[in-house]
Parts: C-alpha cells; structure tokens; sequence
C-alpha cells in the first residue's frame, strides 16, 4: 500500500514537471511574424480565439483569408498577406474598434451574422 503511494506520487510529481517544463517553452516559441493591428506579443491562444470568431462570423473556413504555403501547398502561411480577404480584415478590425469605442458595443457578427457580405439594406421586395 505504501509504495503503491509512493509510485503514484512519483508519477504525479513526473507529470508535473513534464507539464511545467513544455508549456512555458512551448509559449515562448511561437510568435506571429506579422500582426499589425493585434498586438505584436499575442499569444497563440489570442490569436487561435480571434480567428475562429472570424470564421464564426463570417460562415467562412481559414483559407478565406490565407493562402496556402508555397514550401508545402497543404500547410497554410498564415503570416503570408498575398489573401486579399486577410488586407479587408484588417480594415474591418481597424473600423470594428472604431465603432465600439465611440458608439456601441460591435463584433464582426453584428453586420457579417455568418455572412461574407452582409446585407446593407433589405433584399428587393415585390413591390406590391
Ligand atoms: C476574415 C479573415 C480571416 C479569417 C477567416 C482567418 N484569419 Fe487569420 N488573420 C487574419 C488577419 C487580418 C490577420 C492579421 C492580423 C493583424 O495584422 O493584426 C491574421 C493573422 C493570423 C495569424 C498570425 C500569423 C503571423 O505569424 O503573423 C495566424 C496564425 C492566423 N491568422 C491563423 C488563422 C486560422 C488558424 C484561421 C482559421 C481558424 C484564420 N486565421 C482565419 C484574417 C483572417
Ligand atoms: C459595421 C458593419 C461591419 C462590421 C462591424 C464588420 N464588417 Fe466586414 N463587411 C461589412 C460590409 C458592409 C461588407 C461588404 C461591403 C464591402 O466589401 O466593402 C464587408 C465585407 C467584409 C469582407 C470582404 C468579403 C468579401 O466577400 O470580399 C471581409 C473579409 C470582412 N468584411 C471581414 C470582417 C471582419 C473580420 C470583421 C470584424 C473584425 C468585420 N468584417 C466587421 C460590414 C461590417
């Protein structure tokens, strides 16, 4: 009983340490080579949550944005800007803060509503 306690400890404490040495190092290592309008020092995680909220709020998949990488065509170059989509986005991001700090509280969702175009106006309607 007693050393079966003490192999779990052990194991407990191994996974700890294992735990404790990766992630810092693994968060260190990866930096984004070219945000300009997030900040420079957003971490994987912030980048990952903003950029799944675009795909939400859009109804579009990463590649609607980014090319694929020239080296390996299965991997994306997420860094790259040749994405014509990823120049408007920032635009988008730039006007989107805009809006939320003189007027009201706004998301990409509030005018895109899982759209690519949003509607600006209501679709033509019969006239009668
Ligand atoms: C609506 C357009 C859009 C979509 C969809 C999109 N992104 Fe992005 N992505 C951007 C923009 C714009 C930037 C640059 C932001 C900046 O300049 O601050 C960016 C930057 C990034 C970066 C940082 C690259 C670097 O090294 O500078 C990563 C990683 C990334 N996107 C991953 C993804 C992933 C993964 C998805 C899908 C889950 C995705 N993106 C979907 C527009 C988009
Ligand atoms: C105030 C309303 C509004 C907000 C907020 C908004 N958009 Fe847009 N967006 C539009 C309109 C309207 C269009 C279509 C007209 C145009 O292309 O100029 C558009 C077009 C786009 C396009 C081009 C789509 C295409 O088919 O070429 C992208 C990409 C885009 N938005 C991304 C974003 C992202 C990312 C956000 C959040 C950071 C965002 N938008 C927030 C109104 C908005």
């Amino acid at each position: 009983m007693k050393s079966k306690q003490g192999l779990i400890l052990a194991a407990a404490m191994v996974t700890a340490v294992t735990l404790c040495s990766l992630s810092p190092t693994q968060q260190s290592e990866w930096k984004a080579k070219n945000l300009k309008v997030m900040s420079k020092r957003s971490t994987k995680a912030e980048v990952d949550s903003v950029m799944k909220q675009f795909n939400m709020a859009l109804g579009v998949r990463c590649n609607f944005c980014h090319t694929p990488s020239k080296d390996d065509p299965k991997k994306m170059d997420f860094a790259s800007d040749e994405n014509r989509h990823k120049e408007i986005a920032r635009d988008m991001m730039k006007m989107t803060a805009k809006i939320k700090k003189k007027y009201l509280e706004v998301t990409c969702y509030t005018c895109h509503n899982g759209k690519k175009e949003p509607l600006l106006a209501p679709e033509a309607r019969d006239p009668h």
